[in-house]
């Protein structure tokens, strides 16, 4: 089974080296369409470009880090993104994180066991006079407390 999976990403990283061919160049155009379609790029996924791009596994690893669009783990089904900025941390970012990581039991950057909920910080979502600021999928809230935050939870839970 696990031989079956490996082939079938060692043939799809081929074919997008085909589409898009197999220079340095190539690498992000490659990352994207593989997380696209994964909704990550896995670290077999990540050897397997290097090794095919005649690149170091490093240099794979550094853009995906490098752009918030690619990451190594699958990510909730819902993405729940907190202010970290300087006006909302001084409106009170810190309540609603700990309330939200509470009411989930994980901790920002983690996804809820469910795979439901993915928690994040961000940068300024723009709403700095309305600040705390959460930005739920693609809905943004502002003026969030710790009890807003939890009701916001309650309904895509
Ligand atoms: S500082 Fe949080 S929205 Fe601008």
């Amino acid at each position: 089974m696990l031989v079956l999976e490996k082939n079938a990403m060692t043939e799809e990283i081929e074919e997008l080296v085909k589409k898009y061919g197999n220079s340095r160049s190539s690498l992000l155009p490659i990352l994207q369409d593989i997380q696209r379609k994964h909704k990550n790029v896995s670290d077999f996924a990540q050897q397997e470009v290097a090794r095919v791009l005649d690149i170091h596994p490093v240099e794979v690893y550094s853009v995906i880090s490098f752009y918030s669009f690619l990451n190594t783990k699958p990510k909730g089904r819902n993405i729940v993104r907190l202010c970290q900025t300087i006006t909302c941390d001084l409106s009170g970012k810190a309540s609603v994180a700990k309330a939200i990581e509470r009411e989930l039991g994980i901790k920002f950057g983690e996804t809820t066991k469910d795979n439901k909920i993915t928690l994040e910080y961000v940068n300024c979502l723009g709403m700095c006079d309305q600040g705390p600021a959460l930005l739920v999928n693609e809905r943004v809230y502002a003026k969030v407390s710790p009890e807003k935050a939890i009701q916001i939870l309650n309904e895509i839970k």
